[in-house]
């Protein structure tokens, strides 16, 4: 099975990371605290894992829960977050923590998340699906890359988003949700990377079909810019 053999896989080699639960507390389900999720989500678009890390135990460290956050200076939270780049998201960090904090909280579903300001689709359902086990599923390059392959989706980017999304809306599975779409996140940046997948020791080397017909180094296909 798909998504149970992804989820093996997950469980012996995921990436131990500051804002993820480790395999006891997942295994006992113990669920990730929203306020890290969120924010590591926040940090790590267009940022990568290697460069979030201090900058999230830094920030936790600093303002250990949302109300924290909110009660902060602007410019404290805007020099803390000095070298990540992207400035616009440490101010709409700061307006949703207020929200969240005027609130009493994050509200408690991927559909209450996306009411809050800075919060777009792709936070709303990591933050469900990571923090709240909601079968939302997330989407990024990673997961992009991974399901082209799968499915050898041989349509350029980006008309194949919706197709690609699709595709990985058919392998949520309704447990460990959470866990199930860091597993194709983690899958993506360290076996079914851009340029020379690991396909050897792949989860999915029998069901991909890319792999299959030698076609996965050069999917997915890019539009001519
Ligand atoms: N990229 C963005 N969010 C991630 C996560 N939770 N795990 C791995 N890679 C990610």
């Amino acid at each position: 099975m798909l998504t149970g053999d992804l989820l093996a896989w997950y469980d012996r080699h995921a990436r131990e990371m500051p804002w993820r639960t480790g395999p006891a507390a997942r295994a006992s389900g113990e669920q990730p605290d929203p306020y890290r999720v969120w924010l590591s989500e926040v940090m790590l678009q267009q940022t990568t894992v290697a460069a979030v890390r201090d900058y999230f135990l830094r920030f936790t460290l600093r303002w250990p829960d949302v109300a924290a956050l909110a009660s902060a200076r602007d410019e404290d939270v805007m020099a803390e977050w000095a070298g990540l780049g992207y400035y616009a998201r440490a101010r709409n960090l700061l307006k949703c923590a207020r929200e969240v904090a005027a609130r009493g909280g994050f509200p408690g579903s991927r559909d209450g998340l996306l009411t809050l300001p800075g919060i777009g689709p792709y936070t709303a359902s990591a933050v469900a699906a990571i923090a709240y086990d909601e079968p939302a599923t997330v989407v990024d390059g990673n997961v992009e890359r991974v399901m082209s392959r799968l499915f050898e989706v041989e349509t350029p980017l980006p008309a194949a988003k919706p197709e690609l999304v699709r595709l990985a809306e058919t392998l949520t599975p309704a447990l460990r949700p959470g866990d199930y779409a860091q597993a194709v996140m983690d899958l993506g940046a360290t076996i079914c990377t851009p340029r020379s997948p690991a396909c050897g020791i792949c989860p999915w080397i029998d069901p991909c079909r890319a792999r299959a017909s030698g076609t996965a180094a050069s999917l997915p296909r890019k539009a001519p810019k």
